[in-house]
């Protein structure tokens, strides 16, 4: 079974409850987002490898430590765009693949309309990004995507999940890590995540 971690800390909590209000305005939300993306990053990199390299200070020469392997961020479509630039901040080298799913509002079932993946993602750490896990169909369709094109490193990151998503995510997706800033309680017959922070896409991009 792939592993869980909700990250706890302080400062994702307390963007958690800016962008879980309904009266946060647009721009406030989009800078949540995008920080909260960045803090989770920051948090769950902590084990991603490095490689000594020589180099030499004004002063002498010396180790350096660099990432062992390159990153390539994977946003799905549209939500998950918003997660990008806090993430890019902290890895500017990381290279961005698109994938696009939309929901079928009657079966929740994912559509997929688009993908587009930089060269390299094969030997890659692959980091699967979207706000919302709720049945987990995206999350799932999305890296069954990119098991095909035979990456192996994935690791999903979202801001608020829910135990029916990450379910089903373990079923499907047993080696691939799950990363959360919150484990909400379930979602309601419309497949929208309790309590949630309602439509992340629409908030993010001012659709509705
Ligand atoms: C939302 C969200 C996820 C998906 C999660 O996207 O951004 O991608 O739903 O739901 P799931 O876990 O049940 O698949 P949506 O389909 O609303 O598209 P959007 O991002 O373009 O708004
Ligand atoms: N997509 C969203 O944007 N919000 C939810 O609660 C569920 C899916």
């Amino acid at each position: 079974m792939s592993t869980l971690t909700v990250l706890n800390h302080p400062l994702i909590d307390h963007k958690m409850a800016i962008i879980r209000d309904k009266n946060t305005g647009s721009k406030e939300f989009r800078e949540s987002v995008s920080e909260i993306g960045m803090l989770i990053t920051y948090e769950i990199s902590r084990n991603f490898k490095t490689i000594p390299i020589n180099l030499e200070t004004p002063m002498q020469k010396t180790t350096g430590y660099i990432l062992a392997k390159p990153v390539v961020i994977v946003p799905i479509l549209r939500a998950g765009l918003g997660m990008v630039d806090g993430i890019h901040k902290i890895i500017p080298t990381a290279k961005i693949g698109h994938v696009g799913f939309y929901r079928d509002e009657e079966t929740l079932l994912p559509v997929e309309y688009f993908s587009k993946f930089p060269k390299n993602i094969t030997k890659s750490t692959v980091l699967v990004v979207d706000p919302m896990l709720a049945t987990g169909g995206s999350a799932s369709a999305t890296i069954s995507l990119l098991k095909k094109r035979n990456v192996k490193d994935i690791r999903f990151i979202a801001i608020v999940g829910c135990p029916e998503g990450v379910k089903k995510l373990q079923e499907d997706h047993p080696d691939v890590a799950i990363y959360l800033a919150a484990m909400d309680a379930r979602l309601d017959e419309k497949g929208y995540i309790v309590p949630g922070l309602g439509d992340c896409g629409d908030r993010l991009f001012g659709t509705k």
